[in-house]
Order: structure tokens, then C-alpha cells, then sequence
């Protein structure tokens, strides 16, 4: 696990931007993971310039997201559906056909997650898969549970995780209880890694993350078993490691 440290989100954006950039440059055609919440709109806001400054083109890039809420409908604009066509792809010329989530409205779930997880290995695996972290370590939306979560799988939201998302929704009441997200194995299978981390209420979750147990207490400790994961973090985030 390679950690990185920034002085600002500036910083953070042109790295995490370029790196995913310079892949579709590398291989027009690639794979990429992506990920929704506020830390997502760093490396967005970049990958946005470089498109516009015809640095880089998504036309041929194939893309799957993480994770969606259950039991919302995906024009809610607080789907991840939503989030997304919001804050990166009308800004960019990825084809929204080759753009993927989880149908966290489907009726056989069993049938959509596998379906989901087909989906990626035919389109040949992820190059590259953006992450963030939540406050108590869950990726995607993995929480700390008692095992890694091989493939895509319902989940039932942990209280601290509804209680950050909550931030976006009218009232607490409305966050959806359940996701489906991808496992940690689908996770694990991309060829690199990059995770983000920003501010003060990260820097827990990050510590256990970098320097704990690796533990599916804390999702996002797996990641040290992958060999190529870049974490780039804010002073904030990186303020508990030893
Ligand atoms: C949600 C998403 C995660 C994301 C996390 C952190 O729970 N499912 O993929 O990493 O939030 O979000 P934020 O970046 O808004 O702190």
C-alpha cells in the first residue's frame, strides 16, 4: 500500500485525476471502477478538465459503479445514478451505454448481483478502481462485519454510515437502509487500486486501515493484501497514523 500525503485537495484532485486519466490514455478501452460521495467529486473535477482540454477521451472506457441504494428510484437525485450523471458523465463523452450499476431495485437480487459481477469479468476486470473510505473503514458499501464479502451482495446500512449520508438527504428518515454494493473480492480483483481519504473524520478509519489489524472489522484493512493500491490523503486524514 502506497500512502500519499497532500497539502491540500487541489493536490489530491491532479493526482487522483491523472492517474485514472492516464490509464484510459494508456488503453482507450479500459475498465474503471467508480465510486460516488463527496470525496469521488476530487478526482472527477480533474478527469472533467483533462476531457475538456482534450488531454483525454472516455468514448471507448467501459465503467461499473460500486454500489446504489436500495428501494430508491434511480431518477431520485439521491441515487448514485443520479450522482453520477450528475457529476461526471454529462460532463464527459463516456456512452451511457457502457456505463453500469447495480439495480438496487431489482426483483431477484440474487440474480441482478451475479449478473453485475458476470458483467465485469466479461467486460475483462476492472484496470482501475476509484475508492473512498467510510468513518467506521467500509468500502463500497462493505461495513464491518465477520467476514469479506466475496461478490456483489445486499447490505444492511450500519447506523454510523446513515447517519454520515444523511448529509444529502432532507432528513435522516429518508436514507435508504439498504444497498447492494460489490464485494470485497470484486474490490480486490481490479488491477490497481486508488482510495482516497479527506478531513479529520476519516483519519480513524484510515489509521486501522494503514497501520490495524487487516480485520473485515475494518473493511477497507484488505486492501494492504492488494499489490497495487495507491491511498492519497490530506494532512487531516493522516492525522492518526503513527
Ligand atoms: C458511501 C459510499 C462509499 C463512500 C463513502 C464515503 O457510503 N457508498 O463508496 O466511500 O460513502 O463517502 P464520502 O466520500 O462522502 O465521505
Amino acid at each position: 500500500m502506497n500512502v500519499l500525503i497532500f497539502e491540500n485537495e487541489d493536490e489530491i484532485s491532479t493526482a487522483s485525476g491523472s492517474l485514472i486519466a492516464s490509464q484510459v490514455i494508456e488503453k482507450p478501452n479500459a475498465v474503471l471502477g467508480l465510486a460516488t460521495g463527496s470525496t469521488a467529486l476530487i478526482p472527477y473535477k480533474t478527469m472533467i478538465r483533462l476531457y475538456k482540454e482534450k488531454a483525454v477521451s472516455f468514448a471507448g472506457v467501459t465503467s461499473f459503479n460500486l454500489d446504489e441504494y436500495c428501494n430508491l428510484d434511480v431518477q431520485n437525485e439521491n441515487s448514485y445514478h443520479s450522482f453520477m450523471h450528475a457529476n461526471l458523465f454529462s460532463h464527459i463523452d463516456i456512452r451511457p451505454e457502457n456505463t453500469h450499476f447495480l439495480n438496487g431495485n431489482a426483483e431477484d437480487i440474487n440474480k441482478e448481483c451475479k449478473a453485475y459481477d458476470d458483467a465485469i469479468l466479461a467486460a475483462g476486470g476492472i484496470d482501475i478502481q476509484l475508492l473512498g473510505i467510510g468513518s467506521d473503514g467500509h468500502i463500497a458499501f462493505n461495513e464491518p462485519c465477520d467476514h469479506f464479502p466475496e461478490g456483489s451482495h445486499i447490505v444492511t446500512l450500519d447506523a454510523r454510515t446513515i447517519h454520515d449520508n444523511a448529509r444529502f438527504f432532507n432528513s435522516i428518515e429518508e436514507v435508504p437502509t439498504q444497498a447492494l454494493t460489490m464485494g470485497i473480492g470484486s474490490i480486490l480483483r481490479a488491477r490497481k487500486i486508488v482510495l482516497i481519504a479527506t478531513g479529520a473524520n476519516k483519519a480513524q478509519a484510515v489509521q486501522q486501515m494503514v497501520e490495524g489489524d487487516i480485520t473485515p472489522m475494518c473493511p477497507a484493512s484488505v486492501l494492504r493484501l492488494h499489490p497495487n493500491v495507491t491511498v492519497m490523503l490530506d494532512r487531516a486524514a493522516a492525522g492518526a497514523l503513527k
